[in-house]
């Protein structure tokens, strides 16, 4: 299989699955579902959070994820995540392509190039969500008239808690668009496999301070199930479409001295 669909909060399966794979890697094992999409084609479908949201973000077994889908043979990875927002013209229920990250993790596992083998390796940054997987979810959302933001700054916390009012002004201050806690390491890893990847974002609330009335979880079910039917078919029919030639560098992103 060469493509998955990571489901994040709200987003736990791809439709009915053909079969369920259970894949053993060195990190632990991973579930996935197989699915068909209309093109035929086999793709994987795995929940991030597990099926029934049951691990919270910063437990979340990210390398022993990648390393299954590695080893199934993935090249291609569409995620989608749940986010705050901290940029006014990003509303709830808007879908966003992340283009950029800001690490604010502080204890998870970042690498699978730990150096205990001597194979040390720094992956290049430049361009940490593929630009031409990004220009198909595009194409796609065009062909579909669905409307998606085509750039946006993920800055990455660490969780389970929301941020504070102060954290979000600074991170505004920084650039940042929406906030979210899975982002990190998974871009991270992916690229280190050399897989192309992905974000679709889909903001399910103002982020903390942003608006008068706290967050709610009631809000943000409320608009992940206005959103996750649309976020999940934009990716199925983006994938279904005809692979281009891999012009992008994702594959040569992680170097050695
Ligand atoms: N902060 C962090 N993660 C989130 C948020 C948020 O406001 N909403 C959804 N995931």
């Amino acid at each position: 299989m060469k493509k998955v669909i990571i489901g994040g909060t709200g987003v736990y399966d791809g439709g009915e699955p053909l079969r369920q794979e259970q894949v053993d890697t060195k990190y632990g094992a991973v579930e996935v579902d197989v699915v068909a999409l209309a093109s035929g084609e086999e793709v994987a479908f795995l929940a991030r959070h597990g099926k029934g949201h049951s691990v919270p973000p910063h437990r979340i077994n990210y390398r022993a994820n990648l390393k299954a889908l590695q080893q199934l043979g993935v090249e291609q990875v569409l995620a989608t995540a749940a986010v705050g927002s901290l940029n006014p013209n990003l509303p709830p229920s808007a879908l966003v392509l992340a283009t950029d990250f800001i690490d604010a993790t502080r204890q998870r596992p970042l690498t699978f190039f730990e150096g205990d083998d001597g194979n040390v390796r720094h992956v290049g940054m430049e361009e940490p969500y593929c630009p031409v997987l990004r220009e198909r979810v595009l194409l796609q959302a065009q062909r579909s008239e669905e409307l998606v933001e085509e750039s946006g700054v993920y800055v990455c916390t660490e969780g389970p808690r929301f941020e504070t009012t102060a954290e979000i002004r600074m991170y505004r201050n920084w650039g940042a668009d929406v906030v979210g806690m899975t982002n990190v390491p998974e871009v991270v890893l992916a690229r280190e496999l050399g897989m192309c990847y992905a974000t679709l974002c889909l903001v399910v609330n103002m982020a903390t301070g942003m608006k008068s009335s706290p967050i709610t979880m009631d809000e943000i079910n409320r608009v992940i199930g206005g959103c996750r039917d649309r976020a999940t078919r934009l990716l199925l029919d983006t994938l279904a479409q005809p692979d281009p030639p891999r012009l992008c560098a994702c594959n040569r992103a992680a170097m050695a001295l």
